[in-house]
């Protein structure tokens, strides 16, 4: 093969590699991610025959709502396993939705493909944040809608995502998913390539019987987490010990009437 025509090696193959292994056993937190799609779907103002993708889909929960209200609508996702529950998924709701595996750093769509770019909880999972945006922005028409929903760094998720990198730093060159979160942050990431940005927060309760039950659900569902887990059991299980008091304690600070409170950012922002 002409070597200049080889695609550039991924700096971050292993990683992604080992996200979509964890990421596989995420299908049954769609129940939780099911009531906000269509939250984002209503911040973003999509319109019935929109053309919208729906980037890190999961198991489709935002393209599917989309596909409902009338959306040309397409997924993509790093992992097989939750795409074929994704199709599944459109195929019961008897809604036609494309559904793609791939990278959200490497969206296989043309420029200007798309009305709405969509990421709930998901884009912000690509190790590159300026590759994953731009390759957003590339996809979308001028004047098209992007938005996504993040989890801030100073509330629980993102004091979750801090305990986790404290036992297992991300991979060196990578920053924080959770900085998603942070608007300043986001305006800086959006840069002067979109107008009329806003923020909206809301709320995901989650239902908890108790803090250890939480935990070891997240443990079996979250990805990043199962793969900590399982590095720590394997070199490290008083480490592991430690970890889970921490995560109980850091729940029961959010945990009121058996439900976790899960306050997140969404972001809505024209391409201009
Ligand atoms: C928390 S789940 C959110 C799934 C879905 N958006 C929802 O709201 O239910 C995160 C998703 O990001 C996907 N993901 C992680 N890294 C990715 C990447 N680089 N490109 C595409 N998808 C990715 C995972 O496979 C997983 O489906």
């Amino acid at each position: 093969m002409n070597a200049q025509l080889s695609p550039t090696p991924d700096p971050f193959f292993q990683f992604k590699q080992a996200q979509k292994q964890g990421w596989a056993h995420f299908f049954p937190l769609e129940a939780l991610t099911i009531p906000q799609a269509p939250r984002l779907i209503r911040h973003a103002k999509v319109r019935s025959a929109d053309r919208v993708l729906d980037v890190a889909c999961g198991t489709g929960v935002v393209s599917i709502t989309a596909a409902r209200l009338g959306a040309q609508a397409t997924g993509l996702d790093l992992t097989p396993e939750l795409l074929q529950r994704a199709r599944e998924n459109a195929r019961i709701s008897g809604v036609a939705v494309e559904f793609h595996e791939g990278d959200a750093e490497r969206l296989p769509f043309e420029d200007s493909s798309f009305d709405v770019v969509l990421s709930q909880f998901g884009h912000i999972f690509a190790p590159r944040p300026e590759i994953a945006i731009a390759e957003m922005l590339r996809v979308l028409k001028p004047g098209g809608t992007m938005a996504f929903s993040t989890w801030p760094p100073e509330l629980y998720v993102g004091r979750s995502m801090a305990l986790m990198s404290k036992y297992l730093p991300p991979p060196a060159g990578m920053p924080s998913p959770m900085l998603w979160g942070d608007s300043n942050v986001v305006r800086e990431r959006l840069g002067d390539k979109v107008k009329d940005v806003v923020f909206h927060r809301a709320r995901m309760n989650v239902p908890v019987l108790s803090v250890q039950i939480h935990r070891t659900n997240t443990e079996r569902t979250v990805g990043p987490l199962i793969k900590l887990v399982e590095a720590l059991s394997a070199t490290a299980p008083e480490k592991l010990d430690q970890l889970r008091r921490e995560a109980e304690a850091l729940a029961a600070e959010y945990l009121e009437d058996n439900l976790l409170r899960q306050d997140y950012l969404m972001t809505r922002a024209i391409k201009i």
